[in-house]
């Protein structure tokens, strides 16, 4: 497996990935209206972190850093049905995790869970209390409704890919 973070750069095989992770999101996130995950996706201020296996993607993370406010949010996250709990979900995640604090500096990661995702986001070290203060967060992370607000803080010390 291999995990890398990608962006619409303009690459052409960043842009088949792109697309390949938008197919997966999709199929497994049906409440989402496609247009929705398309603009964010393929959105300059949007990262993916991507997990290819055989060539093709089977999975990824969809976020976006907010720099000066040291977090990240996570806008979308999925692993394409076949290939589900056989431990993508984390390793895509602490890749995310390693990659978001070393580069940008992140502190903590802000999420809307969808109901039946709470659990998966739990077993990756996220919350439903919220500690980072409000004024860094709010109005800059959309709300949502049918999602629950989690919250992961990131370690200065251990290694999440060792
Ligand atoms: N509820 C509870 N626990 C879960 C769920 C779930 N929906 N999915 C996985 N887990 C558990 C696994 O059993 C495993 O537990 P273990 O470590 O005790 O064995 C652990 O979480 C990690 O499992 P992985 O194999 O690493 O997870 P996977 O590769 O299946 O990816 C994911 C998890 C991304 C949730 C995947 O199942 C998926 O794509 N689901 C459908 C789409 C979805 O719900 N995405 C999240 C929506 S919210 C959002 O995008 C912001």
């Amino acid at each position: 497996l291999i995990i890398k973070c990608i962006h619409n750069d303009g690459d052409v095989e960043n842009l088949v990935w792109l697309i390949t992770l938008k197919n997966i999101f999709a199929k497994q996130l049906p409440n989402m209206p496609k247009e929705y995950i398309v603009r964010l996706l393929f959105d300059m201020k949007h990262e993916s972190m991507i997990a290819i296996k055989g060539g093709t993607v089977v999975g990824g993370i969809t976020f976006r850093t907010f720099i000066r406010q040291g977090f990240s949010e996570i806008a979308f996250c999925a692993v394409t049905a076949t290939e589900q709990v056989k431990g993508y979900g984390t390793r895509l995640m602490n890749h995310l995790k390693e990659f978001a604090r070393e580069r940008h500096k992140v502190t903590h990661f802000l999420t809307y869970a969808d109901n039946n995702a709470v659990g998966y986001f739990i077993k990756q070290g996220f919350s439903k209390e919220i500690l980072l203060e409000r004024e860094k967060w709010h109005g800059y992370i959309k709300d949502y409704d049918g999602g629950t607000m989690m919250e992961c803080a990131l370690s200065a010390a251990i290694s999440y890919t060792d």
